[in-house]
């Protein structure tokens, strides 16, 4: 695997594939790589391209100091996860690198509607931060296909927009999440969890699976707010338990029988701020 850290060395080197119409995969992250960002790179590499993966801890998209400050960082591990899995390419920029004028915004992504539920009504400027990122890392990049995980689920909707956007050729491709036995999803912030935390945390997985399993044709209000019952009583300061149209997430109060749908829920376990998701219909 070779390690690029400046923009110029990678897009020399990429420049180089692309004339030789090598198809290149991109897996972006923030590192404290599990499995999860694990089975991205595996999807990649069956697809049988070259695989680019990225670490880098944006400061835009984190709405609270502490937890970007607090975001676990252990690029040793990571560096030999990623060779491990036969990563081609990681890219490791600075904050200078990824922002050479700054970290103010350039300009606003009209994310509408989306912006505006879920993750955008509890971390305001998330998106757009997710957006200033993500756009910039394409632009480095410029990879054939891009490879996300359903476990963000309103990212990957935002992340599809912002293709749309700015009109890139990139395809995406979600993966679907990966878990623990015990059902948790996994995630990086899991790391901040202690074993008593992180029995507690399956709470989040079993309200989404009694979502699925008790969901009816009709008002879902009572169905949300036994659900958000069921975290507090397990000890979550619940931010939502919403329930979702699987494509447009239009949030649903009343079901038709008929519409996909997707729950969600987003919870403190003490400081550490949890998300999770379950397609309900089958
Ligand atoms: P990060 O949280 O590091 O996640 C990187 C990618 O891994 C995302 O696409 C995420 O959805 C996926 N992922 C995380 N946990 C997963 C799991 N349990 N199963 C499958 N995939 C999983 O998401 C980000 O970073 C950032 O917002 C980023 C897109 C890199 C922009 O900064």
């Amino acid at each position: 695997m070779i390690i690029f850290r400046k923009v110029k060395d990678i897009r020399l080197f990429l420049e180089k594939r692309e004339k030789q119409s090598i198809k290149t995969a991109f897996v972006p992250t923030m590192g404290a790589l599990h499995a999860g960002h694990i089975s991205l790179l595996a999807a990649a590499k069956k697809d049988g391209i070259f695989t680019i993966c990225s670490i880098f801890v944006n400061p835009t998209q984190f709405t609270n100091q502490q937890d970007f400050t607090k975001y676990p960082k252990t690029i040793e591990q990571d560096i030999f996860q990623l060779e491990e899995s036969g990563c081609d390419v990681l890219f490791l920029p600075s904050a200078e690198e990824m922002y050479p004028n700054g970290q103010a915004p350039t300009m606003n992504y009209e994310l509408g509607y989306l912006e505006t539920i879920l993750e955008g009504e509890y971390r305001p400027g998330h998106f757009q931060g997710v957006c200033q990122v993500v756009h910039r890392l394409l632009d480095i990049v410029q990879p054939d296909s891009m490879y996300l995980g359903q476990k963000d689920y309103q990212q990957c909707m935002v992340v599809k927009k912002l293709i749309e956007i700015i009109g890139s050729k990139t395809k995406l491709i979600i993966c679907p999440t990966e878990r623990e036995i015990s059902g948790l999803a996994m995630s990086s912030r899991n790391m901040r969890l202690n074993d008593e935390e992180k029995k507690q945390a399956v709470t989040i997985y079993e309200t989404l699976q009694f979502l699925k399993k008790e969901l009816k044709q009709g008002d879902l209000q009572k169905l949300k707010e036994i659900a958000t019952q069921k975290l507090s009583d397990a000890g979550f300061k619940v931010d939502y338990v919403e329930i979702a149209d699987s494509t447009s997430l239009h949030i649903i109060n009343k079901w038709n029988g008929d519409t996909t749908l997707v729950a969600l829920i987003a919870a403190y376990l003490n400081e550490v701020r949890l998300i999770d998701n379950l397609l309900i219909t089958n």
